[in-house]
């Protein structure tokens, strides 16, 4: 029901606080199932996606209470919630097409389930706006560890052996895959013997989950590398974790501010999360200055320089950053060659981007980027939440007014987009009206 409108040209200046990832904060939710003790997790971000975890753990038997003081929360008084879940006694094993279909992430109970009760029932998510995305590895490596998996009714089906119980194994990853990765580790912990993930993803989510685990008794070394050993443990208990900082967010806002020409602080973000785009940045001619609080990003006073890109798992240069960056570089001097090796049909964001005048054309997995002096506003549409967030960007700093509908996508992943934006000076607003019919409406911003 809501568009968002953007009046571009004002530079972005002041400090925006950076949330807790979401990418974080979902396998962390979906990690309290392995145990029956109380976990709290502080710096959860306000995001629809969180909501829809959220009522998939209530579904399941959870107890979940919001907790008030973010005591030792790390940056900010203004965002994140603290939840507290208990899952005492599991009334249900399943997750249903209706909240896997809204969010892919809900497979990763699959692990947690199957490894705590003996048995798991998890919808296959079906296609996406950016591709196939199947679930294989996921289902290879949870068969790896014994479980018996059937794909039936559109729904994959896992047991335990006759046992009773996931024994530990071998698990060598043909892609890296972050989903699967975290999926196994969980399903893992409760595991009797010892299991090896090879070719596991080593980005920082994983770290911040295995942090987690081990603060719940589980016995895991090696994340961040690329082989992660495992030791299961009998059970697991409670403990309190606060999510890492949204790295997603911070390259999104430091682009913002090379795009826009202001200087914006970015509390609480962390340089060595995104080591890769700030390089890739400064090459571009941007200036970023790391201190103890976040990033201090300034656009560079020459002008900014096209620069490729390709996109990797971690450390790589990051998918999620891929529809940012090319706004940057559709107004840099030159030409850039973005190539997106994740995700097949992740470029859905250029037709529309062409729509506000920029010069793109796409060949199979690369797009050939050259830069114009200025973009025009326009009205436009996106199909995913990176995809929404960049052509936000490009509203920002293109002439004149963009309107963007379907913002609900926004709202999955982005907490208070809109007021951070304004608090720096961005003339953004949302409107009633835009085409985001049926998908619940959006989420509201729990400070403003
Ligand atoms: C996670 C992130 C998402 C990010 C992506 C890649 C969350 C909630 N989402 O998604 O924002 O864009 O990592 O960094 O953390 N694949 C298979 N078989 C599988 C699983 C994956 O072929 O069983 C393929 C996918 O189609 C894709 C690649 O592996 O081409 C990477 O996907 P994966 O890392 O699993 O992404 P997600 O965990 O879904």
């Amino acid at each position: 029901m809501e568009k968002l409108k953007i009046m571009g040209g004002q530079p972005l200046n002041g400090t925006i606080s950076i949330s807790g990832a979401k990418n974080a904060a979902l396998p962390l939710l979906a990690a309290t199932l392995l145990t029956d003790q109380p976990v709290a997790l502080g710096n959860v971000p306000a995001l629809a996606d969180i909501d829809s975890m959220v009522s998939l753990l209530t579904e399941l038997g959870a107890e979940i209470e919001p907790v008030k003081t973010l005591s030792t929360m790390a940056h900010g008084p203004d965002i994140g919630r603290c939840y507290e879940i208990t899952a005492a006694t599991l009334s249900g094993s399943e997750a249903t097409y209706d909240l896997v279909r809204k969010m892919r992430a809900s497979v990763l109970v699959l692990g947690p389930l199957l490894a705590r009760t003996g048995a798991a029932r998890v919808s296959l998510p079906g296609g996406c706006a950016i591709g196939n995305r199947p679930v294989d590895l996921h289902v290879k490596g949870l068969a790896a560890l014994g479980a018996e998996v059937t794909l039936a009714g559109g729904y994959i089906e896992a047991r335990a052996p006759a046992c009773g119980y996931l024994t530990g194994g071998r698990v060598v990853f043909p892609l890296v895959s972050v989903g699967a990765t975290e999926n196994i580790m969980m399903a893992a912990t409760l595991a009797r013997g010892q299991t090896t993930m090879v070719n596991a993803a080593r980005e920082p989510e994983i770290v911040d989950l295995a942090n987690c685990l081990r603060a719940m008794g589980a016995q895991v070394s090696g994340d961040g590398t690329d082989t992660i050993i495992i030791d299961g443990v009998e059970q697991l208990h409670g403990c309190s974790h606060q999510v890492i900082a949204d790295r997603i967010e911070t390259g999104t806002f430091a682009i913002a501010a090379a795009l826009t020409g202001g200087t914006l602080t970015l509390a609480g973000g962390r340089a060595d999360l995104i080591e890769t785009v700030i390089d890739l940045l400064r090459q571009a001619g941007v200036a970023i200055d790391v201190g103890h609080q976040g990033l201090t990003v300034s656009a560079p006073a020459g002008g900014l320089q096209g620069v490729d890109v390709m996109t990797e798992p971690y450390p790589g240069f990051p998918t999620d950053l891929q529809a940012q960056i090319m706004v940057l570089m559709a107004v840099a001097n030159g030409a850039a060659m973005v190539t997106e090796t994740i995700f097949e049909n992740r470029f859905m964001h250029v037709p529309e981007l062409a729509r506000m005048g920029a010069n793109i054309n796409v060949h199979q997995s690369s797009a050939m980027v050259r830069g114009v002096p200025q973009l025009t506003g326009a009205q436009v549409m996106a199909t995913d939440l990176r995809a929404s967030v960049s052509l936000v960007l490009a509203g920002l700093v293109a002439g004149g007014e963009t309107e963007i509908n379907r913002v609900y996508h926004l709202d999955r992943g982005y907490e208070c987009l809109v007021e951070k934006l304004r608090a720096v000076g961005a003339d953004i607003a949302r409107h009633s009206g835009g085409d985001d019919a049926d998908n619940g409406g959006p989420i509201a911003c729990p400070h403003h």
